[in-house]
């Protein structure tokens, strides 16, 4: 049987479990697909995505930092990417690249399988790049309270007004007095920012004060527990790494490319196997 070539395109990707996670899932379904991790560094996704057409791989993920740039390049937008403007799904059908997001629906999901509702509850979002994008969006359908905190005021800003015709949400610079009250006031905190991949990194919230009764979610998987969500555990607070998301954003794509159910559950044990060394 000829192997259908699906991918991840990105830098880094080397850590990425997304390969391990739709190979597993393809074999388990008796699918001729292959994941394959292309790594495509900082510059424009162009080639990357011309290869894809010419080559006739079937669909790739499209993580940092590219995931606004390929909202650009892709010949047409669909549902939450074409509302935030950044893509985590490549789909070519017949020669057309067509963009859509999946990490919104993908973060949801990931919150309710651990029973957590984000209607009505305050929520701080850290970061506000091509994760952040559709994260917040899911999360104002879904009734948060929501306060995007960024590094580069502009960008904060900017996602704000994205946002605006699904909700209002507020913005407060990294750094700021405000940024720090409303992490501490919050119910649920969800960390986008690719702080905390290493061990050098500081921390992505300045001066956090968690507590009993929040909910730290890091969408970060690779270290198992960031220094953010060490601290977190340490102050009493629930703490979520980002393998779940991975997982249900993961799997709403491969329905995409594929038409087919992902092995959900399947997955996320294989992957905390193999994130055990198993
Ligand atoms: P992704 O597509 O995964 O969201 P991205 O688009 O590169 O990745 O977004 C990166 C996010 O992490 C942004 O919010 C970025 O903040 P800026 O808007 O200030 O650039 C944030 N980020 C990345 N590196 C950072 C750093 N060293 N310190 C603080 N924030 C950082």
């Amino acid at each position: 049987m000829t192997d259908k070539v699906l991918g991840i395109i990105g830098h880094p990707v080397s850590h990425s479990l997304s390969p391990a996670m739709h190979n597993h899932a393809a074999r388990i379904l008796g699918l001729g697909y292959s994941y394959v991790a292309f790594d495509v560094g900082p510059g424009s996704p162009k080639p990357a995505l011309d290869a894809m057409r010419a080559l006739g791989i079937v669909g790739v993920n499209v993580t940092v930092p590219h995931k606004e740039a390929a909202a650009r390049l892709v010949d047409k937008l669909e549902g939450d990417a074409a509302r935030v403007g950044a893509v985590n799904t490549i789909t070519n059908v017949n020669g057309a690249l067509v963009g859509s997001n999946t990490d919104g629906i993908g973060f949801v999901r990931a919150l309710k399988r651990e029973k957590i509702d984000p209607a009505g509850k305050k929520t701080v979002v850290v970061g506000a790049g091509g994760s952040s994008r559709s994260i917040c969006l899911a999360l104002l359908r879904e009734g948060a309270f929501l306060t995007i905190v960024n590094r580069t005021p502009e960008a904060g800003r900017n996602l704000a007004r994205i946002l605006s015709p699904f909700g209002k949400a507020s913005f407060s610079p990294s750094s700021s007095r405000q940024a720090a009250e409303a992490a501490a006031g919050a119910d649920i905190i969800v960390q986008t920012t690719p702080l905390g991949m290493r061990k050098s990194d500081p921390l992505p919230l300045a001066d956090p004060r968690f507590h009993k009764g929040q909910v730290v979610y890091d969408i970060i998987y690779s270290p198992e527990r960031t220094k953010l969500l060490k601290l977190a555990d340490k102050h009493g607070a629930r703490t979520i790494n980002g393998l779940s998301m991975l997982v249900f954003q993961g799997s709403e794509s491969f329905k995409i490319w594929t038409g087919r159910r992902f092995p959900e559950e399947k997955a996320l044990s294989f992957l905390k196997r193999k994130l055990k060394g198993g």
